[in-house]
């Protein structure tokens, strides 16, 4: 049988009930996968990393090395909600890398998004690489969030390359619990792990992060500004119970200043741009009707609380012609 390939006769996990005995089916597969071996985990925060590494930890505890590279370009509270979920609640084996400067430094002055995209990208294989490396003797096993859609969408080649390239030397087998499920599946197999709803419901967030947001060169003024505007948004938008109901929503700060008046002087300063969209397959997007209230308290908020943002915006531009990043 082609371990690749989901079961006609597999039933769709959308109860507890049901995700337990997943649970438990694939924590004895774990356990008689790797033994008393070591397994490595790049845990960005996703919801498919996240899960894995908490169905592991449930399988063979600090067998798994889970590391979290913060690159600086992470939302308001990401990088410390992994270390809080992780290490403080679930005790695992957690490598924390704070590699923001080395991240911002590379990124000076580099304005061209797909420059900037390959930059990051690889910067995240070479400091992922060096964590490997330190603990490459005693690992077997890369766990990795490979979900059925990485599957069908590549015919099992991109599934592999999550991580990205890894040095031939560095020789691991793969560990790919939930790679036969579908997104919502493995929501509700979180759940039943005990993760958090904020966790379990994210939204999907590029790999670059804010830097795709902070548009142009960046800069970490314009970043600060950018992340504490978009943590106002999801704030509002959680608190307008929209979280899990508009698809994708994140602010984008623009590399050039509108003119204002703040209290009663001339402000030269930064646009938020507030994108909602709701998509199937984010090939292509909608934009939301959003309700007025609120975007007039997301703008009050954002005017109000951070520093060098003096004008909100709302993008209506659909996908296509729009995509749904700016960069
Ligand atoms: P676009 O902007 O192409 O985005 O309409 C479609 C979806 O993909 C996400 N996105 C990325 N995800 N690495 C990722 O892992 C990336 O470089 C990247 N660029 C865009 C985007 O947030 C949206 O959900």
């Amino acid at each position: 049988m082609d371990s690749n390939k989901r079961p006609e006769d597999m039933e769709r996990i959308t109860t507890p009930e049901l995700a337990s005995a997943f649970i438990d089916e694939q924590v004895e597969a774990v356990r008689a996968q790797v033994g008393d071996q070591k397994v490595l985990l790049a845990l960005s925060g996703g919801v498919d990393s996240s899960v894995v590494a908490a169905l592991l930890i449930k399988a063979i505890g600090k067998q798994l090395i889970c590391v979290h590279v913060n690159h600086g370009l992470m939302r308001k509270g990401e990088s410390e909600q992994v270390v809080d979920v992780f290490q403080n609640q679930l005790d695992a084996n957690l490598v924390y890398v704070d590699a923001s400067e080395r991240f911002l430094d590379l990124l000076d002055g580099v304005a061209e998004p797909e420059a900037k995209r390959k930059i990051i990208g690889a910067e995240f294989i070479r400091v992922f690489e060096e964590e490997a490396r330190k603990v490459g003797d005693e690992v077997s096993f890369l766990a990795q969030g490979t979900i059925y859609p990485d599957i069908l969408e590549s015919d099992g080649v991109k599934a592999h390359h999550n991580v990205g390239g890894l040095p031939d030397d560095l020789q691991f087998e793969l560990c790919e619990p939930v790679k036969l499920l579908y997104k919502d599946e493995v929501r509700v197999i979180g759940r039943e792990l005990g993760l958090p709803e904020g966790m379990v419901e994210r939204q999907p967030f590029p790999g670059p992060g804010l830097g795709v947001r902070c548009l142009g060169s960046i800069t970490r003024d314009r970043l600060e500004a950018l992340r504490e505007a978009d943590a106002i948004l999801r704030d509002e938008f959680a608190a307008a119970g929209l979280e899990g109901k508009v698809w994708q929503y994140f602010v984008s700060v623009p590399d050039f200043r509108a003119t204002g008046v703040r209290d009663g002087v001339r402000a030269f300063e930064w646009p938020a741009i507030i994108r909602a969209v709701n998509t199937v397959d984010a090939m292509t997007a909608e934009v939301p009707e959003l309700d007025w209230a609120l975007l007039k308290k997301i703008t009050a908020r954002i005017l109000a609380e951070v520093p060098g943002i003096c004008r909100v915006v709302y993008d209506l531009t659909p996908k296509p012609i729009g995509t749904i990043e700016w960069e």
